[in-house]
């Protein structure tokens, strides 16, 4: 018998609904908010308001193009946490309500997981999964962990972010000179065609294998600040060296950690996860440093970097085949450890 899993993804600004049998990916539909754009950044409350709006349509679109009908869906797998709690619960609510009127199991799954899973999702064009154990570098603009994955559902951390996540190093900087929210892909495009070399700005000095973000960004801020006093149009005219270079520095700061987890833990399978593994320079690098080592690199395709259902999908399948369910208690979660 096949398994058919609806997944719901609403941790944040994207509402995303999908559809997956046994692994495979049937649908997969994210809508995405531009409410936030004016305001730089995510603002919670328009965001839960949008879900409301959007999840219906999300979910009855991704059921249509999955060519299924309600009643062959299994499970309903959603998004407990870590995320924004108002966007967190209409998810969640809708799931429950779905689980409840088609008599099937509720799964929670935690979004970070989800990001890690998503390469095990089965589409067209994808021909290589991790073997485990695998190490990922999940970088998404909440978290920057590096973890071991032993099986699907069995994950560690052997390193994190202290403070800032990369993601919002490539955000906070990317507003400091004055790019639009989210800063990650703008920052990406220009430093396509800018000098990585061009500035040098200082990498935080963090022992093992965790992360520090904050004081690139505190130096990028003050770099700029004196530059902008000799030339008001600095940035300007240097903005795409400025993203090369920082982002070249980003990158550093990340593929150094994963250097030395691969040595550590002596695992030669490594991928990567999250909103910034769409990044370009990143997925080279990467590429890059993996053919040096010998290692075997995974790296997402695009549509499955960013918050998507059919990761969540995905992960609820694995839990459904384990049996493990939710009860309706169950509560959304802001901060939700891997
Ligand atoms: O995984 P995600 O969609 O949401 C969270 O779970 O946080 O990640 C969003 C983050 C944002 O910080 C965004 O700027 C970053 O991913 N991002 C990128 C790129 N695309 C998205 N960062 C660098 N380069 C990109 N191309
Ligand atoms: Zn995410």
């Amino acid at each position: 018998m096949s398994v058919v899993i609806l997944g719901i993804e609403s941790s944040c600004d994207d509402t995303s609904a999908a559809v997956i049998r046994d692994g495979q990916l049937l649908s997969n539909l994210i809508s995405s908010q531009d409410v936030h754009r004016a305001f730089g950044g995510v603002v919670p409350e328009l965001a839960s308001r949008a879900h409301q709006i959007n999840i219906i349509p999300v979910v009855d679109q991704a059921i249509k193009k999955a060519s299924i009908s309600k009643s062959e869906i299994n499970a309903v797998a959603f998004t407990r946490g870590p995320g924004l709690l108002g966007s967190l619960l209409v998810g969640s609510s809708f799931a429950k309500g779905f689980a409840i009127a088609q008599k099937i199991p509720l799964i929670q799954i935690n979004h970070l997981q989800g990001h890690i899973l998503s390469h095990f999702i089965q589409a067209k064009g994808i021909d290589k999964h991790p073997a485990f154990p695998f190490l990922c570098l999940l970088v998404s603009g909440g978290h920057t962990q590096l973890v071991v994955i032993r099986d699907y559902l069995n994950m560690e951390i052997i390193g994190q972010s202290i403070d800032d996540a990369a993601g919002e190093a490539f955000d906070k900087c990317a507003k400091i000179m004055g790019l639009p929210y989210p800063g990650g892909p703008v920052i990406d495009k220009l430093a396509a065609v800018g000098n990585p070399n061009a500035f040098q700005f200082a990498k935080p000095l963090q022992h093992g294998l965790d992360f520090s973000f904050s004081g690139l960004k505190t130096s990028f801020l003050y770099f700029l600040r004196d530059r902008l006093e000799d030339d008001p149009d600095f940035i300007e005219k240097n903005k795409e060296d400025l993203c090369a270079s920082l982002q070249f520095t980003i990158i550093s700061i990340l593929l150094e950690k994963v250097k030395k987890a691969a040595k550590l833990t002596k695992i030669d399978e490594v991928a990567i996860a999250g909103g910034v593994s769409a990044n370009s320079g990143l997925r080279n690098a990467l590429t890059q440093l993996g053919e040096k080592n010998g290692w075997n690199v995974y790296i997402p395709e695009f549509r499955f970097t960013t918050d998507n259902a059919a990761m969540i999908a995905i992960a609820g399948y694995y839990k459904y085949l384990r049996g493990e369910f939710s009860s309706h208690d169950v509560i959304p979660l802001a901060r939700f450890p891997l």
